[in-house]
């Protein structure tokens, strides 16, 4: 008796690591439900599926185009299904499916669950079926088993954000801050590790907002009890969370990192701008000083960490002096990555009605400038790395072939060198020896 082949499902993210998360859950969904397998071959994929991001306009207008590619394949096999999620589908809702009504199905951030239920919606009907709305947990009480892929691997805690910083889109496409139950993560978390997980990456918009209900109390759990609680989960490494938002990162979170050694010696705390007149208007609640003292702090309680951030550069009136007060708190903060963008209005937000009188080459101009020093700032950091021994928790064999093997070091830098792939999923020794690019090269200690 013959087998069918199994279905296929061909699936693109745009946007943040919450995303690609939201993916890795799309594709358990339909393997849980209809057996769908994914696939890299758009051509032999029978359901696809475009997660996509909205927090910047060129992000949003990359779906439309995809959109457009997929129609052809529709054409030549009208039994495919086309689905669009995350927080353009939130936004848009049945206007994607006026725009490009090849489209099946359009789900939100947190409707992902819905997805075999939607999909058999449209089969029996023939039209699209839509399901935007923000029911909650729910999403996550209806999720199969997680399933590790590998050593590292990332537990959602919490969805939204309540923040409305005036700039950002985020509140209105992915509902306000939601926390899970403090056992489901650690059940999660508990199931990863004993599949092998060694480090695991807390997730939210705003991760530090997390405040889980506790069974048996009505107390509320925060993130530094959080990860008090996983680092005594068996097989638990390491821990790091992102992204964090500087009004919640408190006290105990900055004592987590002189208390808990599986802390990774990393920290992405977005500040978007130096200027205190720019920060008042987009809604941060922070001045430039609030925020260095903060970081003053955490390298009181931890020298040698990592420290990242997000800049938003060219909001509407910054002034040259606004950026130079941007490149002095990099300057005293000594960010050695960080994630920066030119600012990009969006519709229904409050800053989307400000005069915007800063032009797009100067915004460029701000952009470059602040790129360069940060990755000025990152080659120090790699260099002083040279030369000392780093702990590294072996992921995988090294791109570079030859027997190499490769890992991270607390600080989130990638190594390679020489060693057995038994290591894989150790925590081991490593003299570094030089750096490289994006990467640096070692030496395996005995
Ligand atoms: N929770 C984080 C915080 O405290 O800022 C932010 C998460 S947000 C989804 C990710 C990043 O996208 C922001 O830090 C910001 O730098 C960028 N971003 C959001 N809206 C933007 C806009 N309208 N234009 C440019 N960048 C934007
Ligand atoms: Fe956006 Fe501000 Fe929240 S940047 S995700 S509204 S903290």
């Amino acid at each position: 008796m013959s087998t069918l082949p199994p279905k296929k499902l061909f699936l693109i993210t745009y946007g943040c690591q919450m995303n690609e998360y939201d993916s890795s859950k799309m594709a358990d969904v339909l393997k849980q439900s209809h057996g769908y397998e994914r696939t890299q071959v758009p051509e032999e994929a029978d359901i696809l599926l475009l997660n996509t991001c909205s927090v910047r306009e060129k992000a949003q207008e990359k779906v439309f185009s995809e959109l457009g590619r997929w129609r052809d394949w529709k054409t030549e096999r009208p039994g495919r299904i086309i689905g669009v999620g995350g927080c353009v589908a939130s936004q848009e809702g049945e206007t994607i499916t006026a725009r490009a009504p090849h489209v099946d199905l359009v789900f939100g951030p947190q409707t992902l669950h819905r997805l075999p239920a939607l999909l058999e919606e449209t089969r029996a009907s023939h039209k699209p079926a839509v399901d935007i709305s923000f029911p909650e947990i729910e999403k996550f009480d209806r999720m199969p088993e997680p399933r590790a892929e590998g050593v590292t691997a990332f537990v959602s805690i919490m969805e939204g954000c309540s923040k409305y910083c005036t700039f950002c889109v985020v509140p209105y496409t992915r509902g306000h801050e939601v926390s899970r139950p403090l056992d489901d993560v650690l059940v999660e978390c508990a199931q990863l590790a004993a599949q092998g997980v060694r480090e695991i990456t807390l997730l939210g918009q705003n991760v530090n907002a997390y405040r889980g209900p506790m069974t048996g109390t009505a107390d509320l759990c925060d993130l530094a009890l959080l990860i008090n609680y996983l680092a005594r989960i068996p097989g638990v490494e390491r821990i790091r969370y992102t992204t964090s938002h500087p009004n919640e990162f408190s006290d105990a979170l900055i004592d987590a990192f002189a208390d808990e050694p599986k802390l990774a010696n990393y920290l992405h705390l977005p500040v978007q701008s130096g200027s205190d007149r720019i920060l008042g208007m987009m809604k941060r609640n922070y001045t430039k000083a609030q925020y260095l003292d903060k970081i003053r702090r955490v390298r009181a309680a931890r020298p040698d960490i990592a420290l990242s951030s997000d800049f938003i550069v060219g909001f509407p009136s910054e002034t040259e002096d606004d950026f130079m007060e941007t490149m002095d708190l990099i300057a005293q903060a000594r960010f050695d990555s960080a994630y920066s963008f030119v600012y990009s209005p969006r519709p229904g937000t409050p800053a989307a009605n400000l005069r915007d009188n800063v032009t797009l080459e100067e915004k460029n101009r701000r952009l470059h400038i602040l790129q360069a020093r940060i990755r000025q700032i990152d080659d120090e950091f790699k260099q002083n790395l040279v030369g000392t021994t780093q702990q590294i928790l072996v992921e995988k064999p090294s791109v570079r072939g030859q027997g190499r093997i490769a890992g991270r070091t607390s600080t989130n830098r990638m190594v390679n060198f020489e060693g057995p792939e038994s290591l894989i999923g150790q925590l081991v020794n490593v003299h570094i020896t030089e750096t490289q690019p994006n990467s640096l090269r070692g030496r395996l200690l005995s």
